[in-house]
């Protein structure tokens, strides 16, 4: 993992902040953006979208991957951008890098397994400041997937 991304990073990081705009985070008041890029430059974002029946609110990254894969399909993801935090003057804000939870690597590594792509994951502090370039192999290490299952009946 690195500190600094590239430029091309950055763009990408700039759309998941935009994209945390459109969070519905009334619960946990943590505004997650999600962008995803195809291996054709392609981009489509996401957000979270929370639940009063908590448990059923969703991450910005499955909203991502949902419209990954109505747009250009799961096995073109090449890299997606996490951005975190609170809503301050109509921009994403706060400190600390957000990087995909348990449940969201399991989701991406889905797409990884599909392509055979090393994913690449740029996980973002709010104000877009503070990166995290990693892929996923390096965040789901001896993941399971549908390569996983090939030994199934
Ligand atoms: N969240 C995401 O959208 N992605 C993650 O990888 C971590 C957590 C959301 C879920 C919930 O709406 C809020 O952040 C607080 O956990």
């Amino acid at each position: 993992m690195s500190g600094n991304g590239s430029e091309k990073a950055g763009s990408l990081v700039d759309r998941a902040r935009v994209a945390a705009l459109k969070a519905y985070a009334p619960y946990s008041r943590f505004s997650v953006g999600c962008a995803i890029e195809s291996v054709d430059g392609e981009i489509v974002t996401g957000a979270n979208m929370e639940n009063a029946c908590y448990r059923l609110g969703i991450c910005a990254e499955i909203s991502a991957l949902t419209a990954a894969r109505e747009a250009f399909g799961l096995d073109k993801v090449a890299r997606i951008a996490v951005a975190g935090g609170h809503l301050a003057d109509g921009a994403l804000a706060g400190n600390d890098p957000v990087t995909p939870c348990g449940g969201c690597r399991q989701a991406i590594y889905e797409a990884a397994d599909l392509s055979g792509l090393d994913i690449e994951v740029i996980s973002s502090n709010g104000d877009g400041t503070r990166t995290i370039a990693s892929t996923i192999r390096e965040l789901l290490p001896y993941g399971f997937g549908p390569a996983s299952l090939k030994d199934a009946g």
